[in-house]
């Protein structure tokens, strides 16, 4: 920071008071005005509230929590014209918020944002160019809102040299597998989610991976120093997995969730997101309902486990305060050095390979050779009893092997005749992935 920026800084806390913008008066805005109402805490003063039809906001039973001297509005440039010292961004979405946030920036305003898509696809810019202005970009509830991932890695694993990350950030997913795991089908539980308003009418955000893709090309940022392209990372979609899957996954003293994983390997990381059969001894297994989990492995201090509520107005508000309490005390957050780096969705692991056929001789033998053909080697096939020849569930597991090559025997024996459905291939985390 130069010598006229950090005066510039000095000289908003020499007046006392830190001014406070929030744009978006909606779950989260809403209960960022509730926490700063009901914490008082010295020196911050919320001025002005920003949406659009901003009357219905201003009339809503939150806007209780709102000082009656800010100024409510919805013209941006009361705003960004204004003398305000932190915009906190709660809409969401990269238009129009980038340029706005861009305006803000270059006007001398710090920034914080919950917001994982414009962070996700426009962090290292935003980051290059709130440098560039001596002022703070910071997101810490962008993922697994109030559960500190993003400032534990940065101020706690900035040290370590963080190799491999695995989490389960997407609340939604894990609300939908955790009631399957207990006996639900993803038809009915997809539309109690939605119900519940954990799930939009659209769950494909959720359900098909892309918001935990976004989440995880952040993770990698922050703690790989790798900077992917979100389009690249691979994902598959959960709506695939049905209850049978959480019988065969617990005989194989597994459970599903939807993992996302990122590994460095040289040059090169490897990064999906994808339901994923993980041990029932990992601490990923423990976590149920809209709870979200990050698991990351460094090479000097070993595995570190955040947990808690990954979504919801009130835990993620404490997160968005708890990075204006640190802007507003000047407190910096670790930046290291981020290079851009190729993305492979391939990983090295045992598969799980659901089947529904109508059973006849031959099946297994036909399954095998095309696993074969591909140099996959299968670990145990399982067969559960009760289940009607015409449409027969099983499962064969394979060892180690590249998802690619699974996927390249998957697409002939999907060809297969007896093949009722698409069949389902799942990764099976292996043990170093696990926490103990
Ligand atoms: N909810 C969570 O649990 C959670 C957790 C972590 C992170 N986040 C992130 O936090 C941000 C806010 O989420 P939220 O759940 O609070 O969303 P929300 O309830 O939909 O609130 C967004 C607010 O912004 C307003 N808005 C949106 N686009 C606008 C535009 N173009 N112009 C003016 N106003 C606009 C909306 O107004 P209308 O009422 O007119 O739509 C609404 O009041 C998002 O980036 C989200 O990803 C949310």
């Amino acid at each position: 920071m130069t010598k006229k920026k950090q005066t510039k800084v000095a000289a908003k806390k020499a007046d006392g008071v830190v001014k406070v913008a929030l744009l978006g008066f909606g779950t989260v805005g809403s209960s960022v005005a509730k926490v700063l109402a009901e914490s008082k805490f010295p020196g911050i003063a919320l001025t002005h509230v920003y949406n659009r039809g901003v009357e219905r906001k201003r009339s809503s039973a939150a806007a209780k929590f709102v000082p009656s001297t800010a100024v409510w509005t919805e013209n941006i440039d009361d705003v960004l014209k204004s003398n305000v010292d932190v915009v906190i961004e709660l809409m969401g979405g990269i238009n129009p918020v980038e340029g706005w946030l861009k305006k803000a920036i270059a006007s001398g305003k710090h920034v914080v944002t919950a917001n994982k898509q414009l962070i996700a696809y426009r962090g290292v810019s935003l980051q290059k160019l709130a440098a560039q202005h001596g002022v703070q970009l910071v997101y810490g509830a962008a993922v697994a809102g109030g559960v500190p991932v993003i400032p534990g890695i940065r101020q706690g694993l900035g040290g370590d040299k963080v190799v491999r990350l695995s989490g389960i950030v997407n609340g939604t997913c894990n609300y939908i597998l955790s009631r399957m795991e207990a006996g639900a089908e993803y038809a009915t539980v997809l539309k109690d989610a939605q119900g519940l308003g954990y799930a939009e009418a659209n769950p494909s955000a959720d359900v098909d991976g892309f918001d935990a893709r976004a989440k995880l090309c952040i993770l990698s940022r922050i703690a790989l120093h790798a900077e992917l392209n979100p389009d690249e990372v691979a994902t598959q979609t959960i709506s695939n997995v049905e209850a049978v899957d959480f019988v065969y996954a617990k005989e194989l003293n597994c459970t599903i969730r939807q993992v996302s994983r990122a590994q460095v390997e040289g040059a090169v990381v490897h990064a999906r997101v994808a339901p994923m059969l993980v041990p029932l001894s990992s601490p990923m297994a423990w976590s149920h309902g809209t709870q979200n989990m990050v698991v990351t492995s460094g090479k000097f201090g070993g595995d570190v486990v955040f947990s808690g509520h990954g979504a919801g107005g009130e835990p993620t508000a404490v997160a968005v305060v708890s990075d204006l309490l640190a802007v507003s005390q000047g407190a910096k957050a670790v930046e290291l050095p981020v290079r851009k780096r190729q993305v492979t969705g391939e990983f090295l692991a045992p598969h799980y390979l659901r089947f529904v056929v109508d059973d006849k001789p031959g099946i297994v033998s036909s399954i095998a050779g095309a696993l074969a053909k591909v140099g996959a080697n299968i670990d145990s096939l399982l067969q559960r009893p009760g289940y009607p020849k015409h449409k027969l569930p099983f499962v064969v597991t394979t060892e180690p092997c590249l998802t690619g090559t699974i996927e390249r025997a998957m697409k002939s024996i999907g060809k297969l005749d007896c093949m009722l459905e698409k069949p389902l291939t799942l990764q099976i985390l292996a043990a170093e992935d696990k926490a103990e």
